[in-house]
């Protein structure tokens, strides 16, 4: 262990507190890597931005416009697993306010095959660029990424987790949360309502940090539905507890919780992180799928999210049902991702004074 790797096992422990802290640049979130770090507070700021720059989006002066705010920046994306929905978003948002991008999409070209540190490959890396973001099998690498640069460089960069291993993605969560709370803008909000998740929720990243965003939410009840094996881990629970927020763990079908629930999200089996190859397909997984008979148990206003990609967990049939709420939540993924951006490079009141009165309101 190098001494580097032994300071970081140290903040590694340190409380969650402590680590969102690190994760600030004068009080405001500077690099964002896990979804605790996201109040009430900033949900609701990004959820108005997001609003505000896809009205943006519908006029050439307002892209004209967003493409001048970071075009002297560059951003970096190091995706060292597969992506194509997070990459290509990502991409584009950085390309809607006009950041020019550079990408490590395959680990064995780069130096660290040539025996060199994690660390050092990020220093290097982050020399070039304004903003890194990353996707690593490694559930730490984001957090290193940022501890490293906020400790030793004198010229940090903001990292954005992008997926770390089966840990978290909170920039997924936050395209979930921002498809619940338009899903339910003209049903009262997001507060009260019952999410249901399906899936593999142990090893499901989006899941995982989903929940933790839910707890920002007022009387939200939370249903984790999955066979024993594919079940939440214990963490999220105890931050459930000690937040307050009721939950039911149920584990004999998703038919069993649907007429409870306002949100259903689906998640397929990442059997990409299987210790023996195989080993989730022995798991009995039948019952854990929408099919189309599954419609009329589900309330009539209910939102059935999906962070994609789907392999049979929600049958093709449900594509075209209102509640289905799956493919405006992908591309709502690239304006959440504008929004999170430029909430970063502190851009909101520039954005948020541009006139859009002439662009209709969102549906
Ligand atoms: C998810 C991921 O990579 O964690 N995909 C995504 O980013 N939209 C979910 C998955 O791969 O199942």
């Amino acid at each position: 262990m190098t001494h580097l790797d032994q300071q970081f096992e140290a903040f590694k422990n340190e409380s969650t507190e402590k680590k969102i802290e690190m994760f600030e640049m004068d009080g405001k979130l500077f690099d964002m890597i896990i979804s605790q770090q996201l109040s009430r507070e900033v949900l609701e700021e990004l959820y108005n931005l997001t609003n505000h720059l896809r009205r943006m989006g519908k006029l050439k002066e307002g892209l004209d416009f967003l493409g001048t705010l970071l075009s002297h920046k560059r951003a970096m994306l190091y995706f060292e697993q597969p992506s194509s929905r997070t990459f290509l978003s990502f991409l584009n948002a950085c390309h809607i306010l006009g950041l020019k991008t550079s990408e490590i999409r395959d680990i064995s070209v780069s130096s660290e095959v040539k025996g060199e540190s994690y660390f050092d490959s990020i220093r290097t890396f982050s020399s070039y660029t304004d903003l890194v973001i990353m996707r690593s099998k490694d559930k730490d690498a984001a957090e290193k990424a940022a501890w490293l640069l906020n400790t030793y460089s004198n010229r940090p960069v903001p990292i954005i987790n992008g997926g770390s291993g089966a840990d978290q993605h909170p920039t997924q969560a936050l395209l979930d949360i921002y498809t619940l709370m338009r899903s339910f803008s003209n049903q009262g909000g997001l507060d009260g309502k019952t999410v249901m998740f399906c899936g593999d929720l142990r090893r499901g990243r989006t899941a995982r940090s989903l929940a933790y965003l839910l707890e920002r939410f007022n009387d939200v009840k939370l249903i984790f539905c999955a066979p024993k094996e594919f079940q939440i881990l214990d963490d999220i629970l105890e931050s459930l507890d000690n937040k307050g927020v009721k939950y039911e763990v149920i584990t004999e079908s998703v038919r069993s919780g649907l007429d409870r629930a306002d949100a259903i999200y689906m998640t397929r089996i990442q059997d990409e992180h299987d210790l023996v190859a195989g080993e989730s397909s022995i798991i009995d997984i039948s019952k854990f799928k929408l099919t189309g008979e599954d419609l009329k148990y589900m309330k009539p206003g209910a939102a059935i999210l999906h962070p994609f990609p789907r392999r049979d967990e929600i049958a093709t049939e449900i594509d075209s049902d209102p509640r289905a709420k799956y493919w405006r939540q992908g591309r709502n993924g690239m304006w959440t991702r504008v929004a999170l951006i430029a909430y970063i490079f502190n851009l909101e009141k520039q954005i948020m004074g541009f006139d859009v009165s002439k662009v209709d309101h969102l549906r």
